[in-house]
């Protein structure tokens, strides 16, 4: 079998390459660039992969997403239609999403960014809040991450609902599901987290219709993708003070630009796409088990449904 490995930046193609070798002896793991016959590639595992690369490869079984969004494949316009696409998860994810989403979800409800200005100003001034039963946080998206991101803040006594396509059941979490039941879910909610994959019906989706219904001085922790919100209208809902802060993790364009406005804003915390990453240790071993799995069999768990766009 032959594995061509795709990452924007070469040394992490590099870095995928060698744990992928040791990973999956007897198979050819080589960097996607240096594979003259693309008619030998049985496997793609690719993070931003360049348009019109994946249909030079005939011969393709499987994608894989080098994370747990795919719309980084699916945003290839030539992208050749019916190869599956893997997605690559874990409890490591997981975890390190229900880290960041707990730490910044705190530091709204404890008003942090007021402290921390009441010390630089030597003003022994007491932030105090209303305890986390009567706070109102909602996670859009009850997928793998959204779901863990949301029990942790049930588990830390946020009065927490939940946004998500389908009707599910979560303990200490209000399920709201569909379209239609949106504005329910957002009326009165005072730190909102999205969690959701980007498709055509979630990009824009944090815009200036939906800050108007969250609390007034709600606050946004946006850690799926940069497209789903709309710049202008957060911008807008900050001067307003609709919208009393935000945290991003995402952006439009990444590496956000040095001349970006989100870089100083006073009311914006900007964090590099780091909410939660493949972990190094273990993901390639997830990946080659994937891998492994899906060429025994022609299927495996993390199977993305591409009509669905997630
Ligand atoms: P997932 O398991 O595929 O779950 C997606 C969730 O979103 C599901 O609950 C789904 O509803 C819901 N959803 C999808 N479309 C919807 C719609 N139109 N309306 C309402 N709900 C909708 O995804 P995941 O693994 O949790 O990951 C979510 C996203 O996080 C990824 O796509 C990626 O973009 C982002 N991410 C970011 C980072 C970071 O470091 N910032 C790291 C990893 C992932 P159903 O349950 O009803 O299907
Ligand atoms: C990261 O953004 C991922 O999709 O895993």
């Amino acid at each position: 079998m032959t594995v061509a490995v795709y990452h924007p930046l070469e040394e992490t193609t590099r870095w995928w390459v060698d744990a992928l070798t040791e990973l999956l002896p007897g198979w050819q793991v080589a960097a996607m660039d240096e594979i003259a016959d693309p008619a030998r590639v049985d496997y793609a595992v690719v993070w931003r992969p360049r348009p019109g690369a994946l249909a030079r490869c005939p011969n393709l079984r499987a994608i894989v997403s080098i994370g747990a969004g795919i719309d980084h494949v699916l945003a290839d316009p030539a992208l050749p239609r019916g190869v599956p696409i893997i997605r690559t998860v874990g409890r490591d994810l997981t975890q390190r999403m229900r880290e960041y989403v707990a730490l910044h979800v705190l530091r709204h409800h404890r008003d942090m960014p007021r402290q921390l200005q009441a010390q630089r100003e030597r003003d022994w001034h007491a932030v105090v809040v209303p305890v986390a039963p009567r706070r109102s946080v909602g996670v859009m998206g009850l997928g793998n991450l959204g779901a863990a991101a949301a029990r942790t803040l049930a588990g830390l006594g946020f009065a927490t609902r939940g946004w998500a396509r389908t009707q599910k059941s979560l303990d200490g979490v209000e399920v709201f599901a569909g379209p239609d039941r949106l504005d329910a879910f957002l009326d009165g909610c005072e730190i909102l987290v999205n969690l959701l994959p980007l498709t055509r019906d979630t990009s824009g989706i944090l815009d200036a219709r939906l800050f108007g219904r969250l609390a007034e001085g709600a606050c946004v922790i946006n850690c799926a993708r940069g497209a789903h919100l709309v710049d202008a209208d957060l911008f807008a809902a900050l001067d307003s003070g609709r919208i009393k802060q935000a945290t991003l993790d995402v952006f439009h364009e990444e590496p956000l630009p040095a001349d970006s406005p989100f870089w100083d804003h006073p009311a914006i915390t900007v964090t590099p796409h780091i909410a939660s990453r493949i972990d190094a240790a273990t993901g390639g071993k997830l990946i080659a088990a994937n891998l492994r799995e899906f060429e025994r069999t022609g299927s495996c768990p993390d199977l993305a449904d591409a009509a669905r766009g997630y």
